[in-house]
């Protein structure tokens, strides 16, 4: 029987809770990547990992890159969690040019990949988080209206906001994929 896990990361619940609706459609374990041990992805035939976008890269999407000998004869999805909406095609193309510059060809050939929307509360957001949110939106401020772009004019409008994407029947592509 095919062997399939789920590991994540996630800072503020929203990967987390994605991974476990997964991993209930596919009646599979789930952990955090900092309670896994890499030397375990042996024992499974499939991987699913997912992490949280911050400032355009994967959290701990080094379990992936740096135990890749173990994983390339294996099914690999990633799926990543952002604020960016999904179903905007110029958010995905940000996503995979962002992902194509820490995994290779091989790795972005062989892996699945798939994009579910979270969240953000920001009255939940660390102190070094707040302050990286709050340069985005002077930065962003500073921009001629015309250049901005869709996801800039969506933090402008939220920013303080507590936001909540998350959707269950999101991850349906994703559970027919490794079904
Ligand atoms: C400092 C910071 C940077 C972020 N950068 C991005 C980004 O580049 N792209 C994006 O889509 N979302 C970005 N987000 C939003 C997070 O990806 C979103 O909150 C996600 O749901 C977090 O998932 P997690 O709670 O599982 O870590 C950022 C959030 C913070 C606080």
């Amino acid at each position: 029987m095919n062997k399939t896990v789920i590991i994540y990361e996630s800072k503020y619940g929203f990967t987390k809770r994605y991974a476990e609706w997964i991993a209930e459609a596919l009646s599979c374990p789930v952990f955090e990547r900092k309670k896994f041990c890499p030397k375990n992805l042996a024992q499974y035939d499939t991987i699913i990992y997912g992490g949280g976008i911050y400032a355009g890269g994967v959290s701990g999407i080094r379990l992936i890159t740096e135990n890749w000998s173990l994983l390339s004869d294996k099914q690999v999805v990633l799926f990543t969690c952002g604020l960016a909406n999904p179903e905007d095609p110029y958010n995905i193309s940000n996503i995979r040019k962002a992902l194509s510059k820490v995994l290779s060809d091989d790795m972005m050939r062989q892996i699945g990949l798939f994009h579910l929307q979270g969240g953000i509360d920001y009255s939940r957001l660390s102190f070094i988080h707040k302050a990286m949110m709050s340069m985005l939106r002077k930065m962003l401020l500073k921009k001629d209206e015309s250049a901005l772009e869709k996801e800039d004019r969506l933090i402008l409008k939220t920013y303080g906001q507590n936001l909540d994407f998350a959707d269950k029947e999101s991850i349906r592509p994703l559970v027919e994929y490794v079904l």
